[in-house]
């Protein structure tokens, strides 16, 4: 049978990632399909299990259903368990339908090569927040800050993680000079949103990397702050592609390439611009 993958979320219509995999499967010339499904609400455990019934080889979970998605599923992967949340599904070779996260992993090989002693800095607590963190931590960074505008939510995470330490933005902002990466986590920028940032940039460290999850518009207004002190900054399109090339590789054994997508999907939404 021919394979055949989706996405499933609501809303779904404006989701890059069938255009992604899509030109994938056509790349490595993979005879497969990939289809965008918008699910209901309260229809989730049905659409799961007409997934299952007919045989889709394996699907993303995009908002709001990466949590709830969990009790249908026959396994969940190391990866998604601490997180409690699953952005790919994966059927394995006797056809059980396996939850994985990528999106933390995916973050961080956005960010290129990066050294294991960087001090790293996460801006919000929130469910994209928490799947960088555990992600870094896996990955054997045990030094995270987590700085959050109600710090509870912070300390809650770093107590999930057993490691790293909780902060205030106000503490953040002014220990600003001790972090190789700073990561923005929350929505704050995003298109049609609250544009201002959740902290100032003047005592950022010279050769510090900034990066925003958010990647409508490419560049938010933290990441155009940080531009004006000449440091790397990394958009958060690199992060919808590189948690989508990890699914992409789970799904068919090999490894999409990234750079050239990269460039195509910033021409999709409209930019023109390169940032990495
Ligand atoms: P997501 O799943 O996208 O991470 P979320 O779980 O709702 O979304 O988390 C949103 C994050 O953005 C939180 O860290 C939130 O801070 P609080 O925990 O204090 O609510 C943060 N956030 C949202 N609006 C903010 C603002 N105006 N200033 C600072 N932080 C903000």
């Amino acid at each position: 049978m021919k394979k055949w993958f989706a996405v499933i979320g609501n809303p779904i219509s404006h989701s890059l990632s069938p255009t992604m995999h899509e030109t994938w499967l056509k790349q490595l010339d993979i005879d497969a399909s990939y289809i965008p499904i918008h699910v209901e609400q309260n229809q989730l455990e049905r659409a799961v299990e007409s997934l299952k019934l007919l045989g889709c080889s394996g699907w993303n979970v995009t908002v709001p259903f990466k949590e709830e998605i969990i009790p249908f599923l026959d396994d969940v992967d190391d990866s998604a368990k601490g997180i409690g949340a699953v952005n790919t599904v994966v059927k394995s070779s006797n056809n059980k339908y396996i939850g994985y996260n990528t999106d933390g992993l995916g973050f961080i090989e956005s960010l290129g090569p990066i050294l294991p002693e960087y001090n790293v800095l996460l801006i919000g607590a929130g469910g994209a927040a928490r799947g960088i963190a555990h992600a870094f931590k896996r990955k054997g960074y045990t030094q995270l800050t987590i700085a959050n505008r109600t710090l509870e939510k912070a300390i809650v995470l770093v107590d999930e993680l057993k490691t790293g330490q909780a902060w205030t933005l106000e503490e953040a902002e002014n220990k600003l000079n001790k972090f190789d990466i700073i990561v923005q986590t929350t929505s704050l920028g995003m298109k049609n949103n609250d544009a201002s940032l959740p902290i100032q940039l003047s005592r950022l460290k010279v050769n510090a990397i900034v990066a925003d999850i958010v990647y409508n518009p490419l560049v938010t207004p933290f990441l155009e702050e940080a531009k004006k002190y000449n440091v790397r900054t990394v958009n958060g399109i690199g992060m919808l592609v590189h948690q989508g090339a990890l699914a992409f590789s789970y799904w068919n054994g090999v490894k999409p390439d990234t750079e050239e997508i990269i460039q195509q999907l910033i021409e999709q939404i409209g930019g023109n611009y390169v940032n990495r």
